[in-house]
């Protein structure tokens, strides 16, 4: 009774959505609703509504004084209440209040408790705290909106305090934000993704990313200002599209489009909300801003940034997983030419060694970059094996045989102990002349990108488990630093190696550690920290003094939204738009786990619930009919397997090589029965 009275309470309070709740002029796009529900979505952190309220008061100094709408009297000056609003969120917030004498009314804004007061978290680029925004008290009753231009992207606190010479007792009685992001959605949680497994953790951190990634798709008019402004902030700029909807790096900074995060952040929003336009419309921006010599962005307007080898191929990626999710040929045949040019700017980087030679040496943020390096030589395998697949589809097989062959020899040659293979150690160098680390993310992307030999993946793996301390991976090359964005690309290299519960764990381990913390947003996930605990990322290596200026919403960080769809629930698509698709579950430690995504083929979904007897699994799925499948199932080498397929026995064949059990299956329902001794 309880639980069906609460439920009438929260509809009544929702307003209905309606055409209105986009954001301001933009016209309605998204999807009216989730493709997928269930008991999973009391984990989707996304409002109902697009104007939401803080959730409670804090006082100056952070102590809890009440939930809200509830009385909120600031009095005297210099006088401070916190609002929390619970979770990461962002846009323009409306104050009203009855006030009795005059002064200012000063607004401050943050995504860390640690920086509640009276100066917002540093977004602007001076590595100092934005300042505040500042309202003049001159009615007796009023309310304040902040300036389109000031929007504030991304916050979970924001600090109200009073400035007076005489007296002023301001009576809140009302906060209103209009969360700006994902701006063509009238419903916020219309995700076309799910995840849902027998671990609450995970749950929240696929969660936790799926919504991170919301918070980073922006109307193109509101990216920062750059030149930096050289007082507080300004959210104003247009990020070189007249679309109604991009991806930025971060939701507070730099509401900017970085390439290279889109490596990480494509696959994730493609099986989690699901919002292909937008990812559409962002790799437009870099055919848009492509160089005549082939040469895409780093960053895009208005910072307008070249020179990365590394982030011009993590955009050529992004763009093979952006046409094999949606079948979108229109895209691909007005693109195309622009690709071929884009490779071309690459492949004439692979010199005589057969080794891709980097002169484009600006990247995520590593110490050094240049030469023979092996991160970009592991982008550079995968662009061209991605771009090979590309190629077929583009009806070009010429191309397509060409790229794999240069790819393979790159791939000899990388893994040559003469260049950048470290036998005694048993991990990649950081480049064939360089072997004073071992790098994460070459590592990392060597077994993501199969761009080792498979007998030196469990080597690889477990060497970089090495670089964990018990709050994350720290990068060797960035020393000190755990940084999202690589080890998002180690949790699917480990995954990739089918090492899943050592992935989980460090899931667990870094993810867990930033949703748990107190100080954080509980709700997304952050750009990187120090490796010893403290929010600030690079600031202990020269970049910034200021550890406030750390994004807490950051997409290059939500590796685990993709991982744990296409390696645990275990689906991937083999063909544009999902004709055909793989399904290959990894266990782990857990004991049940299902997840899907949707296409324009229609929707992917599997789940599968180990026996507790240890002894076998269901595995359920639900593919679009018109689509067929390559089952693959872990099976204890020399157990006698019995699969039941909707309650008829099948046949099967097994791998030995990888101690799996397979079949084709065509699509629709079904249920397979695996049961083993
Ligand atoms: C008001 O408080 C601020 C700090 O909150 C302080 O800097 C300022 O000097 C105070 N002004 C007066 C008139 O006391
Ligand atoms: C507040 O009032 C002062 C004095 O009238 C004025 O100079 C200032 O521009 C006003 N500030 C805002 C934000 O309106
Ligand atoms: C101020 O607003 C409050 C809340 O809407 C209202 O109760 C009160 O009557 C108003 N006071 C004046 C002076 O308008
Ligand atoms: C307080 O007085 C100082 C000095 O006249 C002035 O600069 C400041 O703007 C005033 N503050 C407020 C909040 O009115
Ligand atoms: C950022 O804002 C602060 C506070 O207004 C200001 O002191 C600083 O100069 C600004 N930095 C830049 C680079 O504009
Ligand atoms: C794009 O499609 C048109 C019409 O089908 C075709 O003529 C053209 O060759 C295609 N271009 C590419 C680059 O595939
Ligand atoms: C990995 O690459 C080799 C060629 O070097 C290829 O034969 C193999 O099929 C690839 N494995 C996967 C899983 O793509
Ligand atoms: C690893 O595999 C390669 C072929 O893929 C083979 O040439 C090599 O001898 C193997 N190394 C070891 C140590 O087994
Ligand atoms: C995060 O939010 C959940 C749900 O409100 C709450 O139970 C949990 O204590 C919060 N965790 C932190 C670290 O604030
Ligand atoms: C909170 O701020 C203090 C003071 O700047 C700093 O020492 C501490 O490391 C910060 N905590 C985190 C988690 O960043
Ligand atoms: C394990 O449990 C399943 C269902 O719970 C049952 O069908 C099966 O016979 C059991 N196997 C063994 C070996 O006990």
């Amino acid at each position: 009774m309880l639980i069906l009275c609460l439920a009438i309470v929260v509809t009544a309070l929702v307003p209905p959505l309606s055409a209105q709740s986009c954001w301001r002029d933009t016209v309605c796009t998204g999807p009216a609703q989730a493709s997928f529900s269930g008991p999973w979505d009391r984990y989707n952190y996304s409002p109902p509504s697009r104007r939401v309220k803080p959730a409670r008061i804090l006082s100056s100094s952070n102590d809890y004084i009440s939930g809200f709408p509830s009385p909120a009297i600031l009095s005297g000056n210099g006088s401070v209440l916190v609002f929390d609003f619970a979770q990461e969120v962002g846009g323009i917030v409306t104050v009203a209040y009855s006030a009795q004498g005059h002064g200012s009314l000063g607004l401050a804004f943050t995504e860390s408790k640690n920086w509640t007061g009276e100066w917002s978290d540093d977004s602007n680029g001076s590595f100092g705290p934005d300042g505040a925004l500042y309202a003049n008290i001159t009615s007796a009753n009023g309310s304040y909106t902040m300036p389109d231009a000031k929007l504030r992207g991304g916050f979970r606190y924001l600090s109200l305090f009073l400035l007076t010479n005489s007296s002023l007792t301001l009576d809140v009685f009302d906060i209103t934000l209009e969360i700006s992001f994902q701006p063509t959605w009238s419903n916020l949680r219309a995700y076309g993704g799910y995840f849902y497994s027998s671990d609450e953790t995970l749950n929240r951190i696929w969660y936790a990313g799926a919504y991170t990634l919301q918070t980073n798709a922006i109307s193109p008019g509101t990216g920062r200002e750059y030149p930096l402004v050289s007082e507080g902030w300004m959210n104003d700029a247009n990020l070189g599209s007249s679309a109604s909807s991009v991806f930025i790096d971060g939701s507070k900074r730099d509401r900017t489009i970085w390439s290279g995060d889109l490596g990480v952040a494509v696959p994730s929003i493609l099986v989690s909300t699901g919002d292909d336009v937008g990812v559409r419309n962002t790799l437009q921006v870099q055919f848009d801003f492509q160089k005549s010599t082939g040469e895409f962005p780093m960053a895009g307007p208005p910072l307008n940034f070249y020179g990365s080898d590394p982030y011009h191929m993590s955009t050529m990626i992004a763009y093979h997983d952006y046409i094999l999710q949606t079948n979108d040929m229109e895209f691909l045949n007005t693109t195309w030419d622009k690709y071929k040019l884009a490779m071309t700017f690459v492949i004439q980087k692979i010199d005589s060694t057969g080794l891709f030679y980097c002169t484009g040496a600006n990247d995520w943020g590593r110490s050094s970059q240049g030469g023979h390096n092996s991160e970009a030589n592991m982008l550079m395998y995968r662009t061209l094996v991605s771009g090979s697949s590309l190629a077929t589809w583009a009806g070009q097989p010429d191309l397509s045989v060409n790229w794999d062959a240069v790819a393979e020899t790159l791939k000899t040659a990388v893994n040559s102990p003469k260049n950048n293979w470290d036998a005694s150690f048993g991990a990649f160098k950081d480049s064939d002349v360089d072997a004073s680390i071992h790098p994460q993310d070459g590592n990392s992307l060597a077994l993501l990108y199969n761009g080792t030999l498979t007998n030196r993946t469990a080597s690889i793996s477990a060497k970089l488990m090495t670089n964990w301390n018990d709050i994350g991976a720290a990068a060797p090359e960035l020393p000190n630093n755990i940084c999202g964005f690589t080890s998002s690309l180690e949790v699917m290299g480990h995954l990739a190696a089918k090492q899943s519960t050592r992935a989980l764990n460090l899931i667990r381990l870094s993810w867990g550690w930033y949703l748990n913390n107190p100080l954080g947003t509980n709700s997304s996930a952050i750009e990187g920290y120090a490796a010893d605990g403290s929010f600030g990322y690079r600031a202990t290596t020269g970049y910034s003094n200021d550890l406030s200026y750390t994004s807490h919403a950051h997409g290059w960080s939500t590796g685990p939204v993709s991982a744990l769809i296409n390696y645990v629930v275990g689906i991937t698509l083999t063909s544009p738009g999902g004709k055909t698709w793989a399904l290959k579950p990894q266990f782990g430690d857990l004991d049940s786990a299902q997840g899907g995504f949707t296409t324009p083929l229609g929707m992917f979904s599997a789940s599968w619930s180990l026996m507790a007897n240890n002894s076998g699994l269901t595995l359920s799925y639900d593919m679009p009919m018109e689509s067929s499948g390559l089952v693959s199932v872990p099976v204890p080498a020399g157990s006698k397997a019995i699969v039941i397929l909707d309650s008829v026995n099948v046949a099967y064949s097994y791998d030995h090589s990888i101690q799996a059990i397979e079949l084709w299956v065509g699509g629709g329902a079904h249920e397979l029965f695996i049961s083993y001794d």
